[in-house]
């Protein structure tokens, strides 16, 4: 198992079983102070830097209550106009900078291997909150945690991925932690916008049975847990290609009902027309569930880096 404490938290493709347990029971243990039922100050004294050069609402604001609710304090960067990178300076000299004023970072960035990067130099943790079209580690670990908490467990689970699992980075670490339990996937995307390479070789690599259809159908059909993803505009070199693929796929309560009324539909957020309002009263309808899990694996994640779990 990684040690946890000093680690950074960049990708998902090392980690192995026992390193998602530790993470999973840490979160668990986290879930009365993130449902705001019992407080902690397990954190007090500590420094987060959130260092947000790319939109986000939840996740910054998940990092940001994490610490808050642990007694822990927060400094932050949002947007590259405000930021030291706006001037020219490298990765590297930010994190050289940034180990002054904070114990830990968190930080999103639009290039894939930034974070990595900064991790490099600082000699804080660095958790990765989003790079590009890389990876997402702390929202594809909340998406297992939902899984667990919705499902009770994970091994023999059909699970559907669907929408733009190219640029879509949360995909991406989902599928490398998917891969340490006998999961089948079902990677439902159009032909432009397929699942990475290197990504599906990994799932080979670890004997993942995994299907590639551009049918929604197929995902309706056969899975337990739909994962819907959001066309990522901000990747898109041609905006006439986003606008062709925007509304490729749309969930709505008729086609789940038709199949599977109790089926987990999950959502990174934000939906941009995805999932239809409809849904959201399903029982199995997760997504505004998986936010307030969010608070507690990030809570564990900054816990363990800081040694303090
Ligand atoms: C995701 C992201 O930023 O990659 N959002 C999030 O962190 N919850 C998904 C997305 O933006 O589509």
């Amino acid at each position: 198992m990684m040690e946890f404490k000093g680690a950074d938290v960049i990708s998902t493709e090392t980690m192995t079983r026992g390193d998602i347990d530790k993470i999973m029971k840490t979160a668990e243990k986290f879930l009365p102070v993130a449902q705001k039922e019992k407080t902690s100050d397990i954190l007090a004294g500590k420094v987060l830097a959130a260092l947000f050069y790319e939109p986000s609402t939840r996740t910054r604001l998940s990092f940001e209550t994490a610490m808050l609710r642990l007694g822990g304090k927060v400094i932050n960067v949002i947007g590259m106009d405000s930021s030291s990178l706006a001037k020219g300076e490298t990765l590297h000299d930010t994190g050289k900078v940034v180990e002054n004023f904070a114990d830990v970072i968190a930080m999103r960035h639009p290039e894939q291997g930034s974070v990595a990067e900064v991790a490099d130099a600082a000699g804080i943790p660095v958790i990765n909150a989003g790079d590009g079209a890389g990876e997402h580690p702390t929202q594809a670990l909340l998406d297992v945690f939902t899984i667990l908490r919705e499902r009770g467990k994970i091994e023999g689970l059909t699970v559907a991925m669907v929408g733009d699992l190219k640029y879509g980075r949360t995909v991406h670490s989902l599928a490398y932690l998917l891969s340490h339990y006998g999961v089948k996937l079902i990677l439902v995307s159009p032909e432009q916008l397929k699942m990475p390479q290197e990504v599906k070789d990994h799932l080979k690599d670890k004997k993942i049975s995994f299907t590639e259809t551009e049918k929604m159908e197929d995902a309706l059909k056969h899975a337990e847990v739909i994962y819907s993803t959001r066309v990522q505009r901000e990747r898109f070199v041609d905006q006439a290609e986003y606008e062709r693929f925007k509304h490729y796929y749309v969930l709505t309560r008729k086609d789940i009902e038709k199949h599977n009324g109790k089926m987990t539909i999950l959502h990174p957020l934000p939906r941009v027309g995805e999932i239809s309002m409809d849904v959201d009263d399903l029982p199995g309808a997760a997504y505004f569930r998986q936010v307030m899990n969010g608070v507690a694996v990030r809570m564990a994640l900054l816990a363990l880096v800081l040694g303090k779990a």
